[in-house]
């Protein structure tokens, strides 16, 4: 049954909000699990549509899952590498993690290519690269990928013509049981790669330098089971965080990691938002006035390119003219024209959106993609009269925010689910 989003704007959030851990962790720690010989345990996992797929995807790969409450304990002793090249890996784009981590453990993989947010074309060469030169074959049938290793993966050095947070993972879980030693040149260093790499090295891998450009692996011949704690989300997070700003609220995040925070920090201060850190939680006081800024979507520590849709909806509120050019992805703007819809001055220019200041309004607008989904959110909670903003395709941003009717409710937003004719 599909359902839309119906909120009613003009009410600053107030209070505080949980952050949940981080569904770009969990979708890379939960088929890291495959890799171990026996029971992982993950905790502060989030609820969220693409966590309970990646459960079904393992479950039909025969591991033994029990999931409760933000805990779920993985046996992932009798899988076996069945072919998918079909089906439920087609539903989330970080089904690509199948790959590297059956490739790891059983020298063989075949995984349909991924779905899931598809705002532009997202190649997976690198991916791809990287199994080859750790000595897999690897072709293309109907659709889906078929990686074999007639021998065991041997380890090498690997450069990623781009930074790829996919790419760095997937060979790290590929080589994490290889033979011999594999760097992994020009890596991505978001957090979410150290927290992969912290669970590796708690199954028993022996990875060094996950954060920084330059990854080394040294094969082990298996892996075993332990407890591993999710790190915080800071993608929901940052939108919490601009939401607060944007509907001139005061806002505790809690359960936050404030260092991976510092790209959004700065950019709101920069704006005039008020911010205070705490070890774990950051309040974002919201102003009346905010001067427009330019922003730069960039790879970590950068502005993170998943926040710069979210921060289209806040830049309509500056004075001035903003620009938003996203280094990561060139074609992500879907949620532009929809913003315009709302009434917002904005266009797009080659890779930048040019934002100049405006009062949204109310209108019915659809969510393509998940990121753009909170955008359109933080749209509609700001507008500040009268009216009610209607977002269909919740089930995009269902994949990326835990309880977000919920969060919101009890931030004093009005906001409800109702369903989809
Ligand atoms: C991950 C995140 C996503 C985030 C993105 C960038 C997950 C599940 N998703 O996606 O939320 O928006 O990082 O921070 O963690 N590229 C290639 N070839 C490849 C791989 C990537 O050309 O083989 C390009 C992409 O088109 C893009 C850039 O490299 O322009 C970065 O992509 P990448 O970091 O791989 O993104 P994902 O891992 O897919």
């Amino acid at each position: 049954m599909l359902e839309k989003l119906m909120i009613a704007g003009g009410r600053p959030l107030r209070g505080t909000v949980q952050i949940s851990g981080a569904k770009n962790s969990a979708v890379a720690l939960i088929p890291a699990a495959i890799l171990a010989e026996t029971t992982v345990t993950l905790d502060n996992l989030p609820h969220l549509s693409d966590v309970a797929i990646y459960t079904e995807i393992l479950t039909d790969l025969g591991a033994s899952i029990e999931w409760s409450g933000d805990q779920m304990v993985i046996d992932p002793s009798r899988m076996k590498s069945i072919p998918m090249p079909n089906g439920k890996v087609k539903k989330l784009r970080a089904s690509y993690y199948l790959m590297g981590a059956l490739l790891g453990r059983f020298g063989e993989a075949t995984i349909g290519l991924p779905g899931g947010c598809n705002f532009e074309p997202r190649p997976i060469d690198l991916h791809i690269k990287g199994f080859e030169a750790l000595g897999a074959e690897v072709s293309n049938e109907n659709g889906a990928l078929r990686i074999r290793a007639k021998q065991r993966l041997r380890g090498a050095k690997i450069y990623l013509d781009m930074v790829s947070v996919g790419a760095t993972i997937n060979i790290m879980l590929a080589a994490a049981r290889a033979k011999g030693s594999t760097l992994i040149e020009n890596a991505a260093k978001e957090p979410e790669i150290i927290d992969v790499a912290t669970l590796l090295n708690a199954m028993g891998a022996k990875i060094i330098g996950a954060g920084t450009e330059t990854i080394r692996i040294e094969g082990v011949d298996s892996l075993h089971g332990c407890r591993h704690s999710i790190i915080p989300d800071r993608i929901q997070a940052g939108t919490y965080m601009i939401a607060a700003a944007a509907t001139r609220g005061d806002v505790i995040v809690d359960n936050v990691i404030p260092k991976h925070m510092e790209a959004v920090t700065a950019k709101l201060q920069e704006m005039g938002v008020h911010i205070y850190e705490m070890d774990e939680s950051i309040r974002v006081v919201g102003q009346p006035e905010y001067e427009s800024v330019d922003v730069k979507a960039l790879v970590y520590p950068g502005f993170a390119t998943d926040l710069q849709s979210p921060m289209a909806s806040l830049l309509c509120q500056a004075r001035g003219v903003s620009i938003l050019t996203d280094y990561v992805y060139s074609n992500r703007f879907k949620h532009i024209p929809e913003l315009v819809r709302m009434g917002a001055k904005m266009k797009v220019e080659g890779r930048s959106a040019i934002i100049e200041g405006s009062f949204l309004s109310s209108a019915k607008v659809k969510a393509t993609d998940l990121r753009a989904g909170a955008s359109l959110v933080i749209a509609g909670l700001s507008v500040a009269f009268g009216g009610v903003t209607e977002v269909t395709g919740v089930e995009f941003i269902d994949r990326g925010y835990e309880n977000l009717v919920t969060n919101l409710s009890a931030l004093g937003a009005e906001v409800w689910r109702e369903r989809e004719e």
